[in-house]
């Protein structure tokens, strides 16, 4: 399996347009230091790709990568369809960008989708563009990505029912629905035998998805925020980051102690901003590579 980090910042990305702070202010002189929204790209055969997330960056990650350019023909893309594991902006944004494209898959939970739908009024804007095939994201046993192959399998662990604040007062339709605004995306190659468990967003970190890290050979986590105090003491927000629907990286109850036994290859995505981690020379990272934890960064390829 093959796996294309195509970003690996949190909302705002780094530089955030307008955000002055040092992290920011390193990336705008320091081009290596800049991150793009976060984003996966999985290949599902020659020439086809998924993506995971349709950021606001979602056109030059695209040009960034030769494997994601259109040909032979004027107009053919290997991009085969998008994977959504919330309804975020940052993660949802760029699906308007694909609006040129002849049809357009999108594979998504039924809150998400509805979010989508209902409030961000996708449908409509998009009807007179392009043709929006919206696939249920398989809960209950994977599914081939490709519709009858043998190739790449999906299945979606329910993570958390945290909203985009856009979407904090449509209803439930469904009560079985509530857990599954944010999931982690299990990808399967049952020609390799190896999975991946991307999950960029985690209020919570159910018995499931720790069993699915368990048995994953990859695994890319949420790491918005170092420790839970991070949002305050930076003056970005009045509430902690457990508060804000990302559990910290580091601390108890944080994303470290569970990802430390684990025996998979284990990273952080979706840095915000405000992360010392986006110091490529903060001790934060020596204590993770302790643990055998690594960062993931833009344009990382990820071989499984
Ligand atoms: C999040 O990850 O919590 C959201 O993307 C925040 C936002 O809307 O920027
Ligand atoms: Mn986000
Ligand atoms: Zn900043």
């Amino acid at each position: 399996m093959l796996l294309l980090v195509l970003g690996t910042a949190a909302g705002g990305g780094i530089p955030q347009w307008n955000c002055a702070c040092p992290a920011c202010s390193g990336a705008r002189a320091q081009p290596h230091r800049r991150r793009r929204h976060a984003s996966l790209a999985v290949r599902t055969g020659e020439g086809r790709w998924y993506l995971v997330n349709a950021t606001p960056d979602i056109g030059d990650q695209i040009e960034s990568r030769p494997e994601l350019h259109p040909g032979p023909r004027p107009r053919q893309t290997p991009v085969a369809g998008l994977i959504l594991t919330d309804a975020e902006l940052d993660h949802t944004l760029g699906i308007a960008r694909l609006r040129e494209a002849d049809r357009l898959q999108v594979i998504a939970t039924a809150p998400v989708r509805r979010a989508l739908l209902d409030c961000l009024r996708l449908g409509d804007v998009l009807a007179p563009y392009t043709s929006v095939t919206w696939r249920d994201l398989p809960r209950r046993g994977a599914e081939p990505l490709e519709r009858a192959s043998s190739g790449v399998r999906i299945c979606a662990i329910p993570v958390s029912g945290k909203r985009p604040r856009y979407a904090a007062r449509i209803p439930d339709d469904d009560a079985s629905d509530t857990g599954a605004w944010v999931v982690a995306v299990r990808l399967y190659d049952p020609a390799s035998g190896a999975s991946a468990l991307y999950a960029p967003a985690l209020a919570a970190w159910p018995d499931r998805l720790q069993q699915a890290a368990a048995e994953a050979d990859c695994v890319i986590v949420d790491g918005t925020f170092w420790d839970d105090e991070e949002p305050l003491r930076t003056g970005i927000s009045d509430r902690t980051a457990t508060a804000m629907g990302h559990l910290p990286i580091d601390g108890p109850g944080g994303t470290a102690e569970r990802l430390a036994p684990l025996s998979a290859r284990r990273l952080y995505t979706h840095l915000n901003n405000t992360s010392p981690l986006v110091d490529p020379d903060a001790p934060q990272h020596k204590r993770l590579a302790r643990l055998g934890i690594e960062v993931a960064h833009d344009g990382m390829v990820i071989e499984l």
